[in-house]
């Protein structure tokens, strides 16, 4: 493996449009978080990038809602995350912005550099236009009729109904979002990265981190691979974003793809870093030279931004270059989801503990613990209030807390306030802790991003050493034997003391608290010393006979009472609730009819039972099933959106309803010629037409 003098760590910069909550701060924020502290503990270079990812159609569309312009919207949002993230201790480095000029300026480099090597393909397409507005509409901007379920309210990208993923032209009368007009088809000029020129390379570039990345990393970045790498259009239509750097006509009213612009953040707001520090050119330092290691936390909705599309720009940007060369990354963490409640996190339901909200009512250490024994490392995990109750009043309070304040107190009214003796590394051997054992584990933990393993392995110490003070009773020692107190309490002094080393990344601002109690001016961070790596003081007792300790103690933990999660659980019933009673219909449909058509309207639309002869899957488009179907005499094709809900094999032989007289349509490369009416049920569940009776093929239906 190489050597590797310094870290950049970068976390995913979450879209300025909307406030983070705690699932965020689960997958990316705090291991990362962790991650820099552990390093920058052991003396180590490392920087934390991150910022607010400030571009991008959902931006422009909360504006429109709210009637304010999207510079009101990423500053509110901006300025919010950073707040709860610094409330949160997550201790970055520079916090900056893709709206800043030293990013547009960055990116629009990028841009032109590739652009004068030649590596763009531009190509013309046909885009929705809106007259009456005056621009072109991107997929989000469109709605229409679903063509897979008959949705009236599918957007340009997605129908929310069945999920199905659309494109604008798939929308059967499509309309404009902003005037509610029909769109028109327009020629439009558009930038398209090859991704596919780099195929190869990306594929080395993947298979040399083939035993160092996370399974999750390489599989998602591989079924990309395999499918075969195409072309992205990097430009878009719009007013807000990062202009096309180009004078030409064709390049106006455009904008860099929020996407090609964002992953280029991490780079420019290190360049901003690098300014506040007085020095513009020491962020080449981070990016450009070999010997610094580059690791991305992210989401695993991120992973091919990061592992494929990241690493193609920068080739782009390298090649034939003799200087300046960009790394890719050396890791890319991506984590799982952390539910919440047995559920999903959804931004759009309001089912989400915002961390600005969680910071209001409870402090940042108990919820940066409960998190990191629930990192979503290599599975989804669950966020409850219940376990954040017990885990901060069991381990936190009870069995941290409680040690602590026990060893300071007796200590200060018993002792004079000073450790009272010496201890002997045999003593200290003889606690039944491996020290080696514990600090080679902890700093392997850290090191391969197992945080829930070293929150573990740290709280473990801290059992440790409650059941040592439990059972040495020096409370009752000090009447009989005050020697033997004061050497238990020489030993409790540097548990306490190797407590707040092996638990700092995870609850840094507790472990300062500590190292205050016990008489040290700084926090812990105070300790490092450039060449001696700080897990090694875990291996001999720290504190020497005579240290003074400072005379006040604190309560670490203040123990989470019932009825302030009372409320919290109720909320989450009711949004429960709320949910199932929508998924099993119960709740009361306000009935919204269609306006009424005359008969002669119903008798255009040919409908007739049609018998399923042949059903396969089709590929990329998990909901859709391609069926050949038998109306009477003739054959034909028709794509359904039942695939989640039918197999091939279940369809085959059924009678079914088919519209038959539906223009014909292209999805996904096929042609369908009609749609089969289906019910939905229970959870969404999609149940079939399905005609009784003997040998009806072809009829129509009356
Ligand atoms: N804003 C994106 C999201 O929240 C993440 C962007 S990460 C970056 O999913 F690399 F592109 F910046
Ligand atoms: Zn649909």
């Amino acid at each position: 493996m190489a050597q590797f003098k310094r870290t950049l760590v970068t976390t995913a910069l979450p879209y300025a449009n909307g406030p983070v909550h705690l699932g965020h701060l689960a997958g990316v924020y705090l291991p990362a978080d962790i991650y820099v502290r552990h390093k920058r503990l052991k003396g180590e270079e490392v920087l934390h990038i991150g910022g607010s990812d400030e571009h991008g159609v959902p931006i422009t569309i909360t504006a429109e809602k709210e009637g304010i312009s999207p510079r009101d919207v990423v500053d509110r949002y901006h300025r919010m995350n950073l707040e709860a993230f610094l409330k949160c201790g997550i201790s970055f480095d520079c916090y900056g912005r893709t709206s800043s000029e030293l990013h547009h300026e960055t990116a629009q480099e990028f841009f032109l550099e590739l652009e004068r090597k030649g590596i763009f393909n531009r190509r013309t397409e046909k885009l929705f236009y809106d007259a009456e507005g005056g621009r072109f509409l991107s997929d989000r901007y469109v709605s229409g009729t679903c063509p897979i379920c008959g949705s009236t309210e599918a957007s340009g990208d997605q129908c929310e109904q069945c999920g199905t993923h659309l494109s604008p032209m798939e929308l059967i009368n499509p309309k404009s979002k902003i005037s509610n007009a029909t769109p028109e088809l327009r020629d439009t000029l558009h930038w398209y990265f090859p991704l596919g020129r780099y195929q190869a390379e990306l594929e080395r570039f993947v298979n040399s981190h083939e035993d160092d990345w996370r399974p999750n990393v390489l599989n998602y970045t591989r079924t990309w691979l395999k499918g075969g790498l195409n072309d992205r259009a990097i430009t878009r239509d719009l007013n807000w974003g990062i202009k096309v750097p180009l004078g030409e006509a064709e390049a106006v009213g455009k904008v860099l793809y929020v996407w090609f612009d964002a992953v280029l953040g991490y780079i420019s707001f290190t360049r901003q870093w690098a300014e506040e520090q007085g020095d513009r050119d020491l962020w080449r330092h981070w990016w450009q030279d070999p010997e610094t290691r580059l690791v991305q936390f992210i989401g695993k909705d991120n992973v091919v931004f990061h592992t494929l599309m990241l690493p193609a720009i920068l080739m782009a940007w390298n090649e034939g270059r003799e200087d300046g060369i960009y790394n890719l990354a050396d890791n890319v963490p991506a984590s799982e989801f952390m539910n919440f409640e047995g559920r999903k996190f959804s931004k759009s339901r309001n089912y989400a503990v915002y961390l600005g909200e969680f910071l209001q009512k409870f402090p940042a250490d108990t919820l940066r613990y409960s998190i990191a024994m629930n990192y979503p490392e290599n599975k989804d995990t669950d966020f409850s209030w219940t376990d954040f109750q017990n885990r901060t009043n069991g381990e936190l309070a009870d069995t941290l807390g409680n040690f602590i304040k026990r060893s300071i107190d007796f200590t200060n009214s018993r002792f004079g306030g000073e450790v009272p003796h010496s201890c002997t590394v045999q003593e200290w051997e003889g606690l039944g802790i491996d020290w080696y054992a514990t600090q080679s584990q902890l700093d392997q933990a850290y090191e391969g991003f197992h945080f829930r393993e070293a929150a573990t392995i740290a709280m473990d110490i801290a059992r440790a050493a409650n059941r040592f003070l439990t059972s040495a009773e020096p409370w009752k020692a000090i009447k009989t034997d005050p020697e033997a107190a004061g050497r238990t309490m020489a030993l409790s002094l540097n548990l306490c003391h190797a407590l707040s080393i092996a638990l700092y990344p995870v609850i840094p601002e507790t472990c300062d608290r500590i190292h205050r109690m016990l008489g040290f001016k700084g926090g812990v961070d105070g300790l490092v010393r450039k060449c001696e790596p700080i897990l090694k003081t875990l291996l001999e007792p720290a504190l020497p006979m005579g240290h003074k300790l400072s005379p006040e103690s604190e309560i670490l933990f203040r123990k989470i009472e019932d009825q302030e999660i009372q409320p919290e659980l109720q909320k989450i019933e009711q949004l429960v609730r709320e949910a199932e009673a929508r998924e099993a219909g119960a709740i009361e449909v306000k009935m919204e009819f269609k306006p009424a058509i005359g008969f002669d309207d119903f008798q255009k639309v040919d409908l007739r039972v049609a018998t399923v002869r042949a059903a396969e899957k089709v590929k990329k488009a998990s909901k859709l099933l391609k069926l050949q179907v038998q109306v009477g005499s003739t054959q034909r094709q028709v794509l359904a959106g039942v695939a989640e809900h039918y197999s091939p094999e279940e369809m085959v032989g059924k009678n079914v309803l088919l519209v038959a007289n539906l223009a014909p349509r292209t999805i996904r490369g096929e042609i369908s010629e009609g749609m089969l009416l289906a019910v939905e049920g229970e959870g969404g569940r999609l149940f079939m037409v399905e005609p009784q009776g003997a040998k009806i093929n072809g009829q129509s239906v009356q």
